[in-house]
């Protein structure tokens, strides 16, 4: 507790952003998109780490494990996606405290630290979890339409990646409730229900989540839970004096300096930074929302939410438009 406290300290100064939990062995880090954070790893003890080997490893979401860093006295090197984004705070000669910096969608997960020294290897596992929204989405061309690969490219052009069950399990525990089953980043199909009723798997089962199981990658088809973090940039609704077709849309955003939103970046502004607007605008799939948190009459009055008016004709003059802005 004290190294942690310690390390908090440390890291404050160097601007980096840790909040992290001891729960037994395992560690929690909470983080956003873009930060740099801290995973903690100490060898107890007085014997140094000078001589060991530390191997800093990942656990994807299909149980193997990927490189991230590994170092030998003086020799280091990083891997993958992680290189040239990841190295070790060396505060003192007991810790293998790994930095990884502009944190993205794709680092959440289980890290796992090891410190090799031949006598008594130590392995501490670090849980990165990222702050965000998870979200059900399903395409123009309608319900059950995407096989997994599909729901990846259907995530990524939201500004988002495939949801993991804890992902899941958390947004249910906030309230998420939906009644169509979609893909998670490890194969299986499931959907949150908080108010158990007749076409949702019954009335008189519990309330959780319903889970289809491993699913056929290529041949089923669901819809999927995206999940998307904090934005680096602005999300707005363009004040225009008229409504606009769906092309006028996207380039009345360009000529704002900006680019038609995301699905993604709509319920990021709504969930992490309490966006409201009562406009139902244009995004960049082609389809109209608007995000609601303060539920008033003829504005989602029950519930905030971020409202789906549906894939309208795309030469439609009905809606205004959301925009986006990288800074
Ligand atoms: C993260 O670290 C990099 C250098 O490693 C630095 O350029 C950047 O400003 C840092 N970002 C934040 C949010 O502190
Ligand atoms: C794990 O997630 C990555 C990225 O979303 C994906 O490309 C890969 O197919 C997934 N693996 C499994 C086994 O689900």
């Amino acid at each position: 507790m004290l190294a942690l406290l310690f390390l908090v300290l440390l890291t404050t100064s160097l601007n980096l952003h840790v909040e992290a939990q001891d729960i037994g062995s395992r560690i929690k880090v909470y983080a956003n998109r873009g930060d740099n954070i801290t995973l903690p790893c100490h060898l107890e003890g007085q014997s140094s780490l000078f001589g060991n080997r530390i191997k800093w490893t990942k656990m994807e979401n299909d149980s193997t494990e990927t490189d991230v860093l590994i170092s030998m006295g003086f020799h280091k090197k990083t891997y993958g996606n992680f290189q040239n984004r990841v190295y070790l705070l060396e505060a003192d000669e007991n810790d293998a405290t790994l930095v990884l910096t502009d944190i993205n969608l794709n680092d959440y997960g289980t890290y796992i630290c090891e410190v090799i020294n031949g006598l008594n290897d130590k392995i501490t596992e670090v849980d990165l979890e990222l702050q965000g929204v998870v979200f059900p989405y399903s395409p123009r061309r309608g319900r059950y339409n995407l096989n997994f690969h599909d729901a990846e490219a259907a995530c990524l052009e939201q500004d988002a990646v495939v949801a993991s069950f804890e992902q899941l399990f958390e947004a249910w525990k906030g309230g998420l409730d939906w009644c169509n089953a979609g893909w998670l980043n490890d194969g299986t199909v499931q959907y949150p229900i908080t108010n158990p009723r007749e076409p949702c798997g019954g009335a008189r089962t519990s309330a959780g989540l319903r889970n289809y199981g491993q699913r056929d990658k290529s041949n089923s088809r669901y819809d999927v839970f995206c999940f998307t973090s904090a934005l680096k940039g602005r999300f707005y609704y363009l004040i225009l004096p008229k409504k606009l077709s769906y092309d006028e849309a996207v380039q009345a955003c360009k000529n704002d300096g900006a680019e038609i939103a995301k699905v993604g970046h709509i319920y990021s502004a709504w969930k992490l930074l309490g966006y409201d607007r009562c406009d139902a605008g244009w995004l960049a799939d082609g389809s109209v929302r608007y995000p609601i948190s303060r539920p008033r009459r003829n504005c989602s009055p029950t519930e905030a939410a971020v409202r789906f008016v549906g894939f309208p004709d795309k030469k439609q003059k009905l809606y205004g438009v959301y925009c986006y802005k990288t800074q």
